[in-house]
């Protein structure tokens, strides 16, 4: 049983078709991204979910009943619910908000603070100076990160993220990228996440689902779609640079090779780069630099180098290892 499934799903606005003959499956404990240009019906596969939108035709299953069976109230209450610019209760602290389902849900007060605070900390903040903030006092990622906690706070089955990230900065946006996925490598939780950003889906994707006209141009692990696009669509919308794009998901810290002492005396220490920089970004400074080698370093520890020849291998072709 999936818990979510869509079979053969269409949604019209008036005579705008939005969604058309739509059928996919999230698989558990998997991120799967839903991407596509603006207009493709990312936003209206999502309201479908939810249920502030009805399919025109076609069915969607959550934990195998149809979604028609649920309460619409309580269905949303199943399922966490994370949005760009977060949608916080402005008057409600930070511990009020992230506990906002577990007490409709009738949860303990000692069982909601307990859980905030584990949750806090799962995100990145520290709970005895967070918990009584209001949102007005917060920077625009930690809001994001008390969005997250909340969406996960009664432990759904489902986490719906539409455009999370949408509304902080590039620097934000890639730090609540990493906290996403270490925090997913802890919760496994089954996430349907929506993206505009091509790099952030090809990032956090354990599926990716490219969406055009309402209807699935390609699915599968973003490494099997950036390798053979199914399509003259698909292979444009990753564009030009899509073995580049390969590269994004690892880090220097997973391809470094030891340093003997020879190349430790000769090596420049200009010439390095920090263990999570992501190899995208590592070849790309070593064409910069014309360089083919670069050491890395964990704050001023020596791991060892990346060659620029292994970069292009793993650019090139599907990575073993
Ligand atoms: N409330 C609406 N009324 C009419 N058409 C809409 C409405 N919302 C979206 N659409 C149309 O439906 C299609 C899909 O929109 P949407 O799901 O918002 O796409 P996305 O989120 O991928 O940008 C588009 O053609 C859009 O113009
Ligand atoms: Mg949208």
């Amino acid at each position: 049983m999936s818990i979510l499934e869509f079979v053969n799903v269409d949604y019209s606005y008036g005579s705008v078709p939005a969604v058309q003959n739509l059928s996919f499956m999230l698989a558990e404990g998997e991120v799967s991204v839903l991407v596509g240009p603006s207009g493709c019906g990312k936003s209206t596969t999502l309201r479908l979910v939810n249920r502030l939108l009805e399919p025109t035709s076609g069915t969607v299953y959550y934990q195998g009943q149809p979604l028609r069976d649920f309460e619409p109230e309580a269905l949303r209450r199943s399922m966490g619910y994370s949005i760009q610019g977060v949608g916080l209760f402005p008057h409600w602290t930070v511990a009020q908000n992230v506990a906002a389902v577990p007490r409709l849900l009738g949860w303990s007060p000692k069982r909601c603070s307990d859980r905030t605070k584990e949750l806090l900390e799962v995100v990145g903040l520290d709970p005895v100076s967070f918990c009584s903030k209001f949102p007005a006092e917060l920077s625009g990622g930690e809001a994001q990160r008390v969005g997250i906690a909340r969406a996960l706070a009664a432990d759904p089955p489902l986490l719906l993220m539409d455009e999370p990230f949408g509304a902080v900065d590039v620097l934000q946006r890639h730090k609540l990228q990493q906290v996403l996925l270490s925090i997913q490598k802890k919760v496994k939780k089954t996430i349907l996440l929506i993206t505009h950003d091509l790099d952030e889906a090809i990032l956090l994707a354990d599926r990716l689902l490219v969406l055009r006209q309402g209807r699935i141009a390609q699915e599968g692990p973003p490494a099997e779609l950036l390798r053979s696009p199914a399509s003259d669509f698909v292979r444009e919308f990753f564009g030009l640079d899509r073995a580049f794009k390969r590269l994004i998901r690892f880090h220097a810290s997973d391809f470094v090779e030891p340093l003997d002492e020879e190349s430790r005396l000769t090596f420049d220490e200009g010439a390095s780069l920090s263990s999570e920089t992501n190899l995208r970004d590592a070849l790309s400074l070593m064409l910069a630099q014309g360089k083919e080698t670069l050491l890395v370093k964990e704050g001023s520890r020596i791991l060892g180098l990346i060659r620029k020849s292994s970069l292009e291998a793993l650019a090139a072709e599907e990575p073993r290892r």
